[in-house]
């Protein structure tokens, strides 16, 4: 996509397949909605483009949050794991389920939530506390945690 500016933007276009209890322009209205919460208490979100035909076009945000985590030092690291924090804190007290976070994109040093469906769950019996410990356990689970890396999430 090209801006006004001039500036050139990678774009992803996501279709979406119906649940069974549920027509494709509902699901995405329903997507539609829990991004706009999400971006609206301070989660990074990818920037919308447009939606048609029950397609989301949106910004490509170039990186693998968990990727980018496993390699990071210092600094670098503090940043990821402190956004990965405060996202957690806010996905809990919005009341969802459980932070997405196999499918975490990130521009460098932030947490980009890119799903807002089933895998978001809720909104129910989300809680930070929950969702924090979530995050810590994911790391753990998929080698990716450091010394200091729970400390520093649990701390954001
Ligand atoms: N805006 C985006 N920018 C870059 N990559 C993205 C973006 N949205 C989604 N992706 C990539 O596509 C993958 C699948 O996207 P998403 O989670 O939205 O779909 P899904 O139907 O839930 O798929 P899955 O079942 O694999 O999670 C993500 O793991 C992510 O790597
Ligand atoms: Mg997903």
């Amino acid at each position: 996509m090209e801006h006004d500016n001039g500036c050139r933007q990678d774009m992803i276009a996501k279709a979406c397949v119906s649940l069974a209890n549920a027509t494709v322009s509902q699901t995405v209205e329903e997507w539609i909605k829990r991004r706009t919460t999400l971006d609206s208490h301070g989660i990074v979100v990818p920037r919308l483009a447009f939606v048609y035909k029950a397609t989301v076009y949106e910004e490509y945000v170039p990186l693998d949050f968990n990727r980018c985590l496993e390699v990071s030092t210092g600094a670098e690291r503090a940043a990821l794991l402190g956004s990965l924090g405060r996202t957690a804190r806010i996905v809990g007290a919005l009341g969802f389920e459980r932070v997405p976070l196999h499918d975490a994109r990130t521009h460098g040093s932030d947490c980009v939530i890119v799903d807002f469906g089933q895998d978001l769950g809720g909104p129910s019996r989300g809680t930070p506390a929950r969702a924090l410990a979530q995050v810590v356990n994911d790391l753990r689970q998929w080698r990716i945690l450091k010394p200091n890396d729970a400390d520093i999430i649990q701390a954001a």
